[in-house]
């Protein structure tokens, strides 16, 4: 694993969009993993500074999003649909059809988790797929305990996951209680990962990741077995940590 570490979350938002906008440059059809949360919210902005720049073109670009709240319409405020909605997709060219987020509405949500997949193996494989980090460890939605061998699946999220995204909502008990996620596996068959670490509530789980053993208990351990990963961390993460001061 690659570490960089930035002077600031604005710092940190840049370098990751630098590197995706690197890489559109070389690929303009490259195959995207997009995260969301509080900490990718930056990068989207500059990337969208970068389009009305520089022109960067989305158009033949294809995206995977990492997860979906089941149970949420997509219009809700708190879909992930709406999320990149509202921080990146209405403010590129990408082509609506090239965009794949699951669907926590579908009917049959096993099904839909197949059909994700399939997807994924079909466009696939993501070139560059940013990732998140959960204060327990998770990526995407996957808890400590979810199988390293996990495909796109549905998740009981766990309380502590659940009142950590609390700060979206209204109140703790509108936070969904269940999501579709990409499995771990589906993470791993990326070519590049980066991975981004903002904030000192993440410090704890970045020393854990730099320090601990791979296990299933920490679902982020895993990308120590990835051959192209990088991390972005900034200075708040790193302040709290005591092995890097
Ligand atoms: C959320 C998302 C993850 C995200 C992580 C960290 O629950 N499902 O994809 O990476 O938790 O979120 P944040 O960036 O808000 O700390």
């Amino acid at each position: 694993m690659d570490i960089i570490t930035t002077t600031s979350y604005e710092a940190l938002s840049i370098t990751a969009a630098n590197y995706i906008i690197e890489k559109l440059n070389n690929n303009p059809s490259a195959v995207l993993g997009m995260a969301t949360g509080g900490t990718p919210t930056k990068m989207y902005e500059f990337l969208i500074k970068d389009r009305i720049q520089n022109n960067t073109s989305y158009q033949n670009v294809t995206t995977f999003n990492l997860d979906e709240y089941v149970n949420l319409a997509k219009n809700d405020a708190n879909s992930y649909f709406s999320y990149m909605n509202k921080h990146l997709f209405t403010h590129i060219d990408i082509t609506k059809q090239n965009v794949f987020i699951p669907d926590g509405l579908a009917e049959n949500l096993e099904d839909e988790c197949k059909r994700y997949e399939q997807l994924l193996q079909d466009k696939g494989p993501v070139d560059v797929q940013i990732l998140g980090l959960g204060e327990n460890g998770h990526i995407g939605f996957n808890e400590p305990g979810t199988p390293f061998t996990s495909r796109t699946h549905v998740v009981e999220l766990t309380e502590s996951t659940r009142q950590a995204n609390a700060r979206f909502f209204p109140s703790l008990e509108d936070v969904p209680t269940h999501a579709i996620t990409m499995g771990i596996a589906s993470i791993m068959n990326a070519k590049e990962i980066i991975l981004l670490v903002s904030g000192k509530n993440k410090a704890d789980a970045f020393e854990r990741l730099l320090h601990g053993k791979i296990s299933e208990d920490f679902p982020a351990s895993i990308l120590k077995n990835h051959p192209c990963v990088k991390i972005i961390a900034d200075r708040s993460v790193l302040e709290q940590s005591s092995i890097i001061a």
